[in-house]
């Protein structure tokens, strides 16, 4: 099954927001298969998102995702990257459905609580770079005739 990169940034851990996010991939369906807290070094944030290096906002986001720990996890299900952006939200907190975490939680994008993957491509080179192999751990998922037909 697929995977993606699923991280509460440190505005959503500060604000105690990481087992709301956890509880809603949890109740969706999707299996959770790796999970640390840390505060990520300066490098692997610019690595993490090299798209943006050289955009206006990037000094602004690495202090932001800089500032304090983040919580990174890998959820595993069936189109769990595009099923994933959903439940984030839009970027633009202000653009975002209710219901979604973004749009529930959020006020500002430079204050947007979560990051998720936004393809199968980026999904599987986060991964990589955020978890050793060996902190990705595949278990039996005994709900799975409930959750899949
Ligand atoms: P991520 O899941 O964090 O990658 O967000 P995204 O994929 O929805 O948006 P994108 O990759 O375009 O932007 C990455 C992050 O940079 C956003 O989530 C915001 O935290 C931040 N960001 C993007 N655009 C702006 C902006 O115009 N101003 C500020 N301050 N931050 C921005
Ligand atoms: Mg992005």
């Amino acid at each position: 099954r697929q995977r993606t990169f699923i991280m509460v940034k440190p505005d959503g851990v500060q604000r105690r927001l990481v087992g709301e996010v956890i509880k809603r991939f949890e109740t969706k369906g999707f299996k959770l298969v790796a999970l640390k807290q840390l505060h990520a070094s300066d490098q692997l944030l610019r690595n993490h998102y090299a798209e943006h290096d050289g955009k206006p906002f990037f000094p602004k986001l690495l202090a932001y995702i800089g500032s304090g720990p983040v919580v990174a996890m890998v959820w595993e299900g069936a189109n769990v990257v595009d099923v994933s952006r959903k439940l984030v939200g839009a970027t633009r907190p202000s653009e975002s459905a209710p219901g979604t975490i973004r749009g529930d939680f959020a006020i500002e994008v430079g204050r947007n609580i979560i990051h998720g993957s936004d393809s199968v491509e980026s999904a599987q080179r986060e991964i990589a770079l955020w978890f050793r192999p060996e902190e990705v751990v595949e278990w039996n998922d005994h709900s799975n005739e409930w959750i899949y037909e």
